[in-house]
Parts: C-alpha cells; sequence; structure tokens
C-alpha cells in the first residue's frame, strides 16, 4: 500500500501534475474592476507592453457596481507549467470579442487559438488584434492580461463537473440530438505558469467595454486632420508626382487632409533604411513644409525591419533578435537603447521636419515572413511574446515623437492587442472582402481598437462607391492606391457623388470628433455592433430554430447581424454591397429617422430599402442631434472657426453634448477642452427650440455661428 502511494506520488511528479482547481483570489483594482491572479505570472504581459495606465477618474464617474459572476464558478489549475481556467456561461448568454474577427460577431461555441497573424481568411483566432477580451450580453467583460499564444474553448466543451450537463440523448432514435451539446464554460489555456484575469462589470455590455476602454487609458482622440481625408499614393512617387496629386484634389474640389507615401520614399525597403531616397525626394524638409503650407500633412509606411544598409544599423544591431525579417534585422523595442537609435532615427529623419504619421507594417504576421516562435530578443522575450506585442510596443514608442512636440498623430498599424486602446492607430490589412470588412468594423468595437475598411480599386464604378460609402463611415476615410493610382474620381459616372460623399464626411466632423471625444474620456466606441443597443432584437435570421437553447453555438450563428452598426450616439449605417439594389434593416425599438431627410422609417421593425447607388442607408434615433459644420476640403486648423450646423432629427426633447478642444494638440490633457451641451426643448403647442451653452473655456472655441435645422419638424 504505502509502496503504490508513493509510485501515484512519483507519477504525479514526472508528468508535473497536477493541482486541483482553486478559485482566484479578487482585488477590486477601480469601481466595478478586479483583478484575479492565477498561478504565478510572467513578468511580461500585455498591459505591460502597452504601458495602459487607468483613467481612474472617469472610471469613478461610471460608479461601482458588484462583481458580476459567481465568485466561486471561476476557478484556474495550473498542470504542466500551464495555467487553465474556466468561467460560468448562463443559458441564453451571448458573447462577443475576442479578436479582431472578420465573419463572425458571435464568439459563443467557438475555440480560438489567439494569435497575432495577417487575417488568413478563417476565424480561428489568428488576426490582426487577437485582443484576449470579451463581452457577455449579460452585461461582464472578462480580459486575460497574458502574451502568450492563448486558446479558448468559448463554451464548446461539456465537463462531467458541469453544473448544467445536458441530458445524454439516443442519436438512433431521437432527432434532437446534437453534436455540439450545451456548454455551460468558457475554458482558457495559456501557456505560462500563471496570468491575471480581470473582470469588468456592466451593468449593460456596453458599460462593460466602456470600463475596459477607460481601464487601458480610454479609447485614442485623433486629431481633427485625422478624420478628414487621406490618400496613399503610389509607391514610388517622387515628390513632384505627390505634389501634382495633392493639387489636383484641391483643384477638382476634392477633400484631402493627409496623404500616406509608401515604401518608396525610403532609399531601401524590405528591409529598410528609413531615410529618404534622394532620388525621389531631393529635398524633404522643402517637400514636406510646402505638403504642411498646402494643409497636407504627410503619412510614412515603414515596417521596423533594418536594411544593414541603414546608417544605424552597426549602432542597433546589438539590440535585435536572433532572426531576421526579410533579412532585415528586428529591433528590441523593449530595450531602452534600440529606442532610442530606432525612433532617434525617425525623428531626426521625419518627425523633426514636419512628418505627422506613420503606417506601420507588416508586424502581424504571416508565419513564413516574421521570426519564428524559437526567435530570441536580447531583453529576454521570446517570439511567442514579441509576436503577440510587437505591432503595441512599435505604435507605444512612436507615439512619444509627437508627444514630445506636443502634437497628435493619427496613423496605421497592422498588429495591435489588449492594452493599446488609447494609441491613435488604425488597423488596417491587405485582404479585401467589402463585406467582411464591415464585420471586422463592428468587431473592432467589442475590443478597443479601430478599424478602417479602406477603399483601393474596384471591378466596377458600383463595387467603388458602395466601398467608398462605408469609408466615410469608418475611423479612417482611406484610399489606399498604393498600388492601383485609383483617385476618388477615376471611375468617372461615380464621380460626382463620390465627391458628395467626401464632402459629407467632412460636413460631419463635428459629430465626429464629439464622439470620438466620448470614446476617449468615456470609453464609449464609435463604431459598433448592433447588439450593444439597447433595444435591439434581432428577428432576422430566425429560420435555425432547432434545440438553439441546447446548441449555444447554432444560437449564436443564427443571430448574427454583420451587416450594420452603429456610428457615434445616433447613427445607424446599413450599407450595401456590390450586387445588391436593397437591403432589409432591423431597426432597434424606438422610432428610426432617414438621415438624408428626417422622415420617420419605423420603430422596432425591419424595413426594406433600395437606395440607389448615390445613397448609403443611415438612420438617426429618435431626439438625434447631429452637429456640422460647412463643407471643407480640410478639417479646421488649430484656431480656425466654423459655423456648426446642428441637425435635429425626430419629435422629442433631448439633450447633445458637443466636445471642443484645438484639435491639433495634446493640451486637452492639460485640461484645455470643452463640453458644450445642445439642449433641444419642445413647447405647449410641439414646437422644438434647440440651443446651446456658451463655451466654458474661452480658450477653444471652434464654433463661431450656431444654427439649428430641424430635420423631420420642419418637413
Ligand atoms: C503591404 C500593405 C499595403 C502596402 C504594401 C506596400 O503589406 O498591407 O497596404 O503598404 O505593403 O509594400
Amino acid at each position: 500500500m504505502i509502496y503504490k502511494n508513493i509510485l501515484v506520488v512519483f507519477l504525479f511528479a514526472l508528468t508535473g501534475s497536477t493541482v486541483a482547481a482553486q478559485q482566484l483570489s479578487w482585488q477590486q483594482v477601480a469601481p466595478g474592476i478586479w483583478k484575479g491572479v492565477a498561478g504565478s505570472p510572467e513578468q511580461y504581459d500585455l498591459l505591460k507592453a502597452a504601458g495602459a495606465r487607468p483613467a481612474i477618474a472617469a472610471l469613478h464617474k461610471m460608479g461601482e457596481v458588484s462583481f458580476p459572476l459567481d465568485k466561486q464558478d471561476i476557478q484556474a489549475t495550473a498542470t504542466d507549467g500551464k495555467t487553465y481556467l474556466r468561467f460560468p456561461l448562463r443559458r441564453s448568454e451571448q458573447l462577443f470579442g475576442l479578436g479582431l474577427h472578420f465573419k463572425t460577431v458571435h464568439q459563443r461555441g467557438k475555440i480560438l487559438r489567439l494569435h497575432v497573424d495577417h487575417y488568413g481568411g478563417k476565424d480561428n483566432g489568428r488576426t490582426h488584434a487577437p485582443v484576449p477580451f470579451y463581452v457577455s450580453s449579460a452585461g461582464y467583460g472578462v480580459f486575460i492580461n497574458s502574451a502568450r499564444y492563448i486558446t479558448v474553448y468559448a463554451g464548446s466543451a461539456v465537463r462531467k463537473d458541469s453544473k448544467h450537463r445536458p441530458a445524454e440523448k439516443n442519436r438512433n432514435e431521437d432527432k434532437t440530438w446534437s453534436s455540439r451539446p450545451y456548454s455551460d464554460a468558457l475554458e482558457v489555456l495559456v501557456p505560462a505558469t500563471g496570468t491575471e484575469v480581470y473582470i469588468f462589470a456592466g451593468p449593460t455590455a456596453l458599460d462593460a467595454i466602456r470600463r475596459y476602454n477607460l481601464f487601458n487609458g480610454g479609447g485614442a482622440l485623433p486629431p481633427r486632420w485625422g478624420l478628414g481625408f487621406t490618400q496613399r499614393v503610389k509607391s514610388l512617387f517622387t515628390a513632384g508626382e505627390v505634389k501634382a496629386e495633392v493639387d489636383s484634389f484641391r483643384l477638382k474640389g476634392y477633400p484631402l487632409d493627409f496623404v500616406g507615401l509608401e515604401p518608396g520614399w525610403q532609399s531601401r525597403a524590405y528591409p529598410g533604411t528609413f531615410e529618404w531616397d534622394s532620388r525621389r525626394y531631393p529635398d524633404p524638409a522643402g517637400f514636406v513644409r510646402e505638403m504642411l503650407d498646402k494643409n497636407i500633412r504627410l503619412n510614412l509606411w515603414i515596417n521596423p525591419y533594418v536594411s544593414k544598409s541603414a546608417s544605424f544599423y552597426k549602432e542597433i544591431a546589438p539590440y535585435t533578435g536572433t532572426h531576421t525579417v526579410w533579412l532585415g534585422e528586428v529591433p528590441d523595442f523593449t530595450i531602452p537603447e534600440a529606442r532610442k537609435i530606432f525612433f532617434g532615427q525617425l525623428k531626426k529623419d521625419q518627425v523633426d521636419i514636419g512628418v505627422s504619421g506613420y503606417k506601420i507594417d507588416e508586424v502581424d504576421g504571416y508565419d513564413y515572413y516574421l521570426w519564428p516562435d524559437v526567435a530570441r530578443f536580447p531583453g529576454g522575450l521570446t517570439g511567442e511574446q514579441m509576436r503577440q506585442t510587437y505591432g503595441v510596443l512599435a505604435m507605444r514608442y512612436s507615439l512619444d515623437l509627437f508627444r514630445k512636440r506636443n502634437e497628435r498623430t493619427y496613423g496605421l498599424v497592422r498588429a495591435s492587442n489588449a492594452g493599446a486602446n488609447r494609441f491613435p492607430y488604425v488597423i488596417y490589412n491587405d485582404y479585401y472582402n467589402h463585406e467582411d470588412f464591415i464585420t471586422a468594423l463592428i468587431n473592432s468595437g467589442y475590443i478597443g481598437v479601430l478599424w478602417t475598411p479602406e477603399v483601393r480599386a474596384s471591378k466596377t464604378s458600383e463595387e467603388w462607391i458602395r466601398r467608398f460609402q462605408t469609408v466615410i463611415f469608418s475611423p479612417m476615410a482611406m484610399i489606399n492606391a498604393w498600388s492601383s493610382g485609383t483617385k476618388p474620381w477615376s471611375y468617372k459616372d461615380v464621380a460626382a457623388p463620390i465627391k458628395k460623399l467626401a464632402l459629407l464626411r467632412m460636413r460631419m466632423m463635428p459629430y465626429w470628433y464629439s464622439e470620438f471625444a466620448k470614446y476617449h474620456y468615456e470609453g464609449t466606441p464609435v463604431f459598433r455592433g448592433m447588439s450593444l443597443e439597447p433595444g435591439f432584437e434581432n428577428s432576422t435570421h430566425a429560420s435555425v430554430k432547432n434545440n438553439l437553447e441546447d446548441n449555444p453555438y447554432l444560437e449564436a450563428v443564427s443571430k448574427e447581424v454583420k451587416d450594420q452598426y452603429m456610428a457615434g450616439q445616433y447613427l445607424l449605417v446599413a450599407p450595401l454591397f456590390a450586387g445588391q439594389q436593397s437591403r432589409k434593416v432591423i431597426l432597434p425599438k424606438g422610432k428610426w429617422y432617414d438621415f438624408y431627410t428626417g422622415k420617420y422609417v419605423g420603430d422596432g421593425e425591419i424595413i426594406s430599402v433600395a437606395p440607389g447607388l448615390d445613397k448609403i442607408p443611415v438612420y438617426v434615433k429618435n431626439g438625434g442631434i447631429i452637429p456640422m459644420m460647412p463643407s471643407m476640403l480640410h478639417a479646421p486648423e488649430k484656431g480656425q472657426q466654423v459655423d456648426l450646423e446642428v441637425r435635429v432629427y425626430g419629435d422629442m426633447p433631448a439633450t447633445y453634448r458637443l466636445y471642443d478642444d484645438d484639435g491639433e494638440t495634446m493640451d486637452y490633457e492639460k485640461g484645455a477642452f470643452d463640453w458644450r451641451k445642445v439642449t433641444v426643448t419642445k413647447d405647449a403647442k410641439g414646437r422644438l427650440t434647440g440651443s446651446v451653452e456658451e463655451p466654458h473655456n474661452k480658450a477653444v472655441q471652434t464654433y463661431r455661428k450656431i444654427t439649428f435645422r430641424f430635420m423631420t419638424a420642419e418637413k
């Protein structure tokens, strides 16, 4: 007997097994946010990579709420050098988040391995932002703070000790037998000795997201010019060609705020030198100045891989990883010296002469291009940890270049992760399915990142205008013509409506800017999925009826709405895709109005619309207040004043919070901003009138003459 016991202990020791499942102990770290520690977490994690710090005052404003789950149901087990986590799932609960997916919005029932990568066509967790955060329709969020490839079984497996284990069914005779039976747990495998876990309370799912965003410092606040138009020009353009392109925008009357230069601005690319090509750009400082004089900012493409021909190659070489990318060396941005050398070069050569931002390319994947997991970095990270956070590190430290000059930037990046919420970088990729781009836009709102459904070239003018329409209702209005050279007017038959759309984007700038301010200060994502909208009930895909409750995966699939979304507080956007003449739109409960005409369209119902080629269907909630400005070719500059037209939709009294600051500097962090309350009241006769509070902060006053336009009442 004794021998037998010894043998068992011995075997346990050999296999590295096993500690019994343990409850986590929870510590409240901010109102409505708790941290639990499983095992011994690693030194390096996602929050450390991003340098994330909570926006504590804003979290206090959200107020205290109680722990949203049953603590006993959250368990951790340490086995085999890894950490297993288990979280409860209730019956009709749906899950969102867990990465920037392109085909699915609902995640319950899925198995995902969260791995930074370029999107390869399958929602399996390999994506540009595999953020380990999920939010539940039951009104709470969960975040696993690990910089590892973690695997999430989002309610796909049934445990023996399940509290709600479904009854076994006999497939021979029972038609309701399901290949994917009901599961009441979400389980996570973290390939590390421990991890921090954070729980975010609601009460609503949107509140949980807001807490998650605020915990990471709040969402990004772009400069005003970042919300204007951007065109990326052909890769090998010369300074003269860029100037000519910029001039043609102005002459033809299309708005433009920043231009993107692709690899050809550098003397060598793939790997790069990070210095101007003197043949194409003989006088960079003069060129940048000339552009700025025309109100055009420059954004430069880079990938961070250093060529042997780079002037700083020898200096940086000791601080690079064991492996190369396209034979370029990979700087370890966790090491201060590496940062000093690499970003010092960008500063000296580009930012100091007025370059306004970067497009940080190819920090995502794919496996054959990037360093392998067996790579090692001199700062101590493994290939895996670096892969999960390289984009985050590149964003974080490139921002310092602008912050030191008291300037804002708005750039592009191809990899992100948790903690990067406040970085003003928008994710993009090479995949080009329009429908899936919209699904990604919806998913970005659940995980604290920004995504652009960029438009490149199109097969037909119909496709071009349909894509263009969604670009203007997105975080970055970008034409990416690096390869095709397409211009907004290239498709002649739609050139005029395209111009109108581009100018509409500009006219809506006061709305976009206020909504981004709410993302920053209050954590509310600007572009969001319909599940977060109060009163939204989906009855469209009711066709999949069989044992949904038993099979949450099927239920999730059947409930998916991935072709319409919310844009800011009041707008519902329902894009059409090439080939579609009409579509259905699900209106949440409450009255809704046509954005263009103010006409009533419905209340909590499914409508059918056939808007014609020049319109993208957009609807406004009752009481919707949309501040607009005159159409301009560039965003208002710091100190420039514009008139404001406040559009009011529907038939009820309402309020709106209009945000203002200088739009360019970081002074808002020192209090140089203003919120003005817009109020619409209704008198005894049912007439609506509007007023706007005087500015509280005289130093920031972008809006001059303010008029109201009652879109519905005036009809
Ligand atoms: C791709 C990137 C494109 C373009 C191109 C230039 O990786 O996604 O947008 O920048 O590189 O080589």
